[in-house]
C-alpha cells in the first residue's frame, strides 16, 4: 500500500512573501530542479493530530517556494519495530515490517532536500514507533549517510501546555544528529520547532499558536533546504 501523499499545489494563499514570488518565478521559468521536503508522522493514530500538524509544516514550506514538493508519509496503521539483535546494517532484511516500503525508499531517493518529523508526545517522551523509526533509520549511514546535510525540523503534539513537547523534540534532534543532518527549528518565535497542544478533541486547527509554530518550522525548513540546494 502506497502511503505517500503528495501535497504539491496546496500552497497557501497569501503565504509566500517575497521570497516565494522570485522562487516561483525561477522554477516557473524550468531554470531549477525541485527540492522534495518529506514530512513523517510517526503517530499510531493515522490522520489524527500529529499528522495535520505535520501536514500544516509542509504546506507551510510549500508557500515559501514553487521548487519546494512536500510528501507527507504517515505512518499511522503501519508496523515498524526497533532495531533487532541479528541485523545488521548491511543485512536489515531480517527485519520483516513496514519500514523498508513506508519509510526508506522516499528518504534515500535523490531529490530529497527537507526533513520534517513528527511525534506525539508520550508521557514526556517520543512515540515507541517515532523511536523504532529513528533506530530502524541505521540503514541510511550505508553506504553513504543518505540524510547528511539534510535541514531537519521536528514536530512535537502532546495534550497539554508544557507537556514534554520541547523535550520530545530535543531528543529527537539528539538521534537525528547521528545521521548528519543539519538541524533546524522555526523562524522565530518557533525557536525550538513546532508545538503544539490538542486540547480541542484532536481538532488541532483550534490551537492558533501551536499552529502558527508548525507554519513557522516548515518555513524554515523550506529556507534552509533553497540555501543548501543551490540551482
Ligand atoms: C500513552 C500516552 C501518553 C501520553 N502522554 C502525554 C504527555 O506526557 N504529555 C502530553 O502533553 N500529552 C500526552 N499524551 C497525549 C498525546 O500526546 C496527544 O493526544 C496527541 O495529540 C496524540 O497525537 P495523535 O493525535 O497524532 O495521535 C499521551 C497520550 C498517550 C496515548
Amino acid at each position: 500500500m502506497d502511503r505517500r501523499n503528495f501535497l504539491a499545489g496546496s500552497v497557501m494563499a497569501g503565504g509566500a512573501g517575497a521570497l516565494g514570488a522570485v522562487e516561483a518565478a525561477r522554477a516557473a521559468a524550468g531554470a531549477e530542479e525541485k527540492i522534495r521536503i518529506v514530512g513523517i508522522s510517526c503517530s499510531p493514530r493515522k490522520a489524527k493530530t500529529t499528522a495535520a500538524a505535520v501536514r500544516t509544516a509542509l504546506e507551510a514550506a510549500a508557500a515559501v517556494s514553487a521548487r519546494i514538493e512536500p510528501q507527507l508519509i504517515d505512518l499511522g496503521g503501519t508496523t515498524i519495530g526497533g532495531w533487532q539483535g541479528g541485523a545488521t546494517p548491511d543485512s536489515p532484511q531480517e527485519i520483516m515490517d513496514d519500514f523498508p516500503s513506508e519509510v526508506e525508499p522516499y528518504l534515500e531517493t535523490p531529490g530529497l532536500g527537507g526533513l520534517i518529523l513528527g511525534s506525539p508526545v508520550y508521557f514526556r517522551s517520543m512515540s515507541a514507533l517515532c523511536k523504532a523509526v529513528l533506530e530502524r533509520m541505521y540503514v541510511l549511514r550505508k553506504p553513504k549517510f543518505y540524510l547528511a546535510d539534510i535541514p531537519l525540523g521536528v514536530v512535537a503534539v502532546g495534550s497539554f501546555r508544557n507537556g514534554g513537547q520541547e523535550l520530545v523534540i530535543e531528543q529527537i534532534q539528539a538521534a537525528m544528529l547521528c545521521q548528519e543532518v543539519m538541524v533546524v527549528g522555526g523562524k522565530p518565535k518557533a525557536h525550538q520547532g513546532a508545538t503544539l497542544v490538542n486540547a480541542y478533541n484532536d481538532d488541532i486547527t483550534q490551537d492558533e499558536l501551536g499552529m502558527q509554530t508548525a507554519k513557522l518550522l516548515g518555513m524554515r525548513v523550506a529556507e534552509a533546504a533553497l540555501k543548501v540546494r543551490k540551482p
